[in-house]
């Protein structure tokens, strides 16, 4: 992450839910209020986005957004909705479950905490960020329930998460949580994940849950997606974003104790979760863990 401009990563998923939305082949898969709360971002945060959010709308930009992909991350649009779609449906189900307490870590410019918000009357929610992106969602959201609704800045890779703010912000640790860390912990040193784990862990009561996206290890090392160009490297890079950790599955399993892995769903799952999907590209490589205190 730099540390004075949001990140870039969460600028560009906030544009492909914009885009896809309309996009008559997936408009089904972001809701209006996710596309509307994305645009308001993009719409706010700098003439440049602002001029970028005119073009996303535009049909003739579908195309080229396409060929775009096919050189960078071929199937990363469909890959961000199924993921976001995958995890709200975990999360509702924590919700309905008895979880009053919703932590999104790494929130970016997602808009599920203000759907979410808007859905559960009886629920509280936290979310965290790089002070450098959070700025600007709570610049662009002035407006928003303070009483239900907390917004805390922490730079993960150069301090611990920060207990004591969360719980000051009225985070209570004897109720039940669900936490969320989509798109998050590759940004993450293997040492900053496992203290993050066992962290979180240590604020939970049990029949918490913990939803997290990570980085599967290819077989020669490498984290990145399965169709990710050089390009892409050079970029998250440059950004000041690149990817730092990735695992195997069996390695998580050890790693998360003393949560305990209840799921995994890959890119095989998510192409099951709507119709109509088969023979689309879909990126490979992130894969969804769901995990209970
Ligand atoms: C790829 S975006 C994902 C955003 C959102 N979770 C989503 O999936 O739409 C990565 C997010 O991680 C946050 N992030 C990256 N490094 C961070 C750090 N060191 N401390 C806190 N947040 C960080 C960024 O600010 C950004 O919001």
């Amino acid at each position: 992450m730099q540390n004075d401009q949001a990140s870039r990563t969460a600028l560009l998923i906030a544009a492909s839910l914009v885009l896809l939305h309309r996009d008559p082949k997936y408009s089904d898969l972001v809701s209006k209020t996710a596309a509307d709360l994305c645009a308001q971002i993009l719409d706010a945060h700098s003439a440049r986005t602002r001029l970028f959010l005119k073009i996303v709308r535009q049909d003739w930009f579908r195309p080229i957004a396409k060929l775009t992909e096919r050189i960078t991350i071929r199937g990363i649009l469909l890959h961000y909705v199924l993921r976001k779609k995958c995890i709200a449906d975990l999360v509702r189900s924590a919700v309905i479950n008895g979880a009053k307490q919703v932590v999104i870590i790494g929130a970016g410019f997602d808009p599920l905490s203000f759907e979410l918000h808007q859905e559960f009357q009886g629920v509280h929610f936290w979310e965290i960020d790089h002070p450098a992106t959070q700025h600007y969602k709570v610049r662009t959201f002035s407006k928003i329930d303070a009483e239900r609704l907390h917004f805390v800045g922490m730079d993960l890779s150069t301090t611990a998460f920060d207990s004591e703010a969360l719980i000051k912000n009225s985070f209570d640790s004897t109720e039940r949580a669900v936490w969320i860390a989509e798109g998050l912990l590759m940004y993450l040193t293997l040492e900053r994940v496992s203290s993050l784990m066992r962290t979180l862990k240590s604020l939970s009561v049990p029949g918490s849950r913990f939803v997290f996206t990570f980085m599967e290890k290819q077989r020669d090392g490498r984290i990145r997606f399965d169709s990710q160009s050089k390009l892409v490297d050079w970029w998250l890079c440059r950004r000041g974003e690149p990817f730092l950790w990735g695992t195997t599955r069996s390695e998580l399993v050890d790693l998360v104790r003393p949560w305990q892995v209840v799921r995994f769903s890959d890119h095989d799952d998510l192409r099951e979760l709507t119709s109509g999907l088969a023979g689309e590209p879909l990126a490979k490589g992130e894969v969804i863990c769901l995990a209970e205190a």
